[in-house]
């Protein structure tokens, strides 16, 4: 039996100090579930109650779910709120109640997470969770105006069913919208300014109504590359072909289904773009016929006749500009380091990343990679990491390609 590396991830949030500021909402019992996945992925979650909050969910539970103990008593041991909020990386305050909102904006102490929140240095991040009159109040939108100028990140609240039965702008924000601002703010923005265009998926290549010939790609490797981007300050724009994942908070998404509507999009959204990275599975053929019948079951095998789809990165090596980077992937089941180093001339491309198709751990439709980042004067093999870690290095590469063609074409910002 092949043993995979003992993959811990994701690694963003591991060790991270986290304040975690409950307030009185029925939507305290979500909070529980984040404070549960942070613990979960290595965070160090300290929580902090209103005594609102206390009747919603019991601090125990808190307790138990971090590790360790709730606390909502201004004078639960000598200067707790100074000690709490001089160690902390993030403070995020969900669910965040109107009135604990007024209290932040007139820069209340009146509690331990009030004084925490003003005695501390660290970014803050606040979901607000109430009735969409309250949340619509000229006096609740004051305060969160004064909030933003403070510098405190409001992730917005969601349209819905709200509890009290109303539907309506007011629930809590998706916990993957709140995880990413979180990572956001702890990674650090050396993609802010970039443009970035990523391809994902597969494409789907009609043969009649019934059928299409597809292949495996799950979208997975471009979604990863795509959200680490985001989380890294960049602006995304992400074609993706069908595939069953939800898109990354605050990403771009353009959907198609077979090559040509790739190509048409990709030609529309390259030209603006400062990096480009193709990790679509780009159908190579499609049928050279469309049946608008479905082909029926006869004596005589089907004969199908194919033609050649464009090859897209082809294409925009052909037709870039030399300041542009551009990052193909190379999927391969033989000579992946010859193949790779034929593509990255063949298609004028600065990086060619190549991947085994073939393992079990790599590829196709799993969450880990191993790839080789092949460019003109270098060759690094990665370890088998996570297709998020995986996308991390691409864009590392990525960054010091920019630099050094900032530094050739002596372009100052690309
Ligand atoms: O989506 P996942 O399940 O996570 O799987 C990830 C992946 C295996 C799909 C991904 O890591 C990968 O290898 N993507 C490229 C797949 C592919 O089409 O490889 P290729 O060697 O056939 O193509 C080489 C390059 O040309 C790729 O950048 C591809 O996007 C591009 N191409 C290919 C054909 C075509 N007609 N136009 C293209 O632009």
């Amino acid at each position: 039996m092949q043993w995979t590396a003992a993959i811990q991830w994701p690694i963003e949030m591991r060790g991270k100090k986290i304040l975690f500021g409950v307030c009185g909402s029925i939507a305290a019992f979500k909070a529980a579930g984040w404070v549960h996945t942070l613990t979960k992925e290595g965070a160090q979650v300290q929580v902090l109650m209103t005594s609102a909050a206390a009747r919603f969910v019991t601090p125990l539970t808190f307790t138990a779910l971090s590790g360790s103990p709730a606390q909502s008593e201004m004078f639960a041991g000598d200067m707790a709120h100074i000690a709490l909020s001089a160690a902390t990386d993030i403070i995020l305050i969900a669910p965040a109640t109107a009135q604990t909102i007024a209290r932040l904006a007139q820069g209340l102490a009146d509690d331990l997470l009030a004084a925490a929140v003003l005695s501390s240095p660290a970014p803050v991040v606040i979901c607000p969770a109430m009735n969409s009159r309250m949340l619509d109040h000229p006096a609740t939108q004051r305060n969160l105006r004064i909030l933003r100028e403070f510098g405190y990140t409001v992730v917005e609240p969601e349209c819905g069913r709200l509890a009290c039965g109303e539907e309506g702008a007011g629930r809590l924000a998706e916990w993957d919208t709140v995880r990413e601002v979180l990572l956001s703010l702890l990674t650090t923005q050396d993609l802010a300014k970039q443009q970035v265009l990523i391809t994902a998926g597969p494409t789907r290549e009609p043969l009649d109504p019934a059928r299409f010939l597809s292949n495996r790609s799950s979208g997975k490797m471009g979604y990863a590359l795509a959200r680490t981007a985001k989380r890294r300050g960049a602006t995304v724009t992400l074609i993706s072909g069908p595939v069953a994942l939800e898109p990354p908070p605050g990403v771009q998404v353009v959907r198609v289904e077979t090559g040509l509507e790739m190509a048409e999009a990709v030609s529309q959204y390259a030209p603006t773009a400062s990096i480009v990275v193709k990790a679509a599975a780009v159908a190579d053929f499609r049928p050279a016929a469309f049946s608008v019948e479905k082909i029926k079951k006869t004596t005589t095998e089907p004969l199908l006749e194919l033609t050649p789809n464009p090859d897209i990165l082809a294409e925009l090596g052909r037709t870039r500009r030399a300041s542009q980077v551009l990052i193909g992937f190379a999927a391969e089941s033989s000579k992946h380091e010859a193949e790779g180093k034929r593509k990255l001339l063949a298609k004028n491309a600065d990086m060619i990343v190549v991947n085994d198709i073939l393992g079990q751990d790599t590829g196709f439709d799993v969450d880990t990679n191993q790839v080789t980042l092949i460019t003109q004067d270098s060759i690094e093999q990665l370890d088998l990491l996570s297709k998020e870690e995986t996308a991390d290095r691409i864009w590392n590469k990525a960054l010091s390609l920019l630099d050094s063609k900032r530094r050739q074409y002596g372009i100052e910002q690309i």
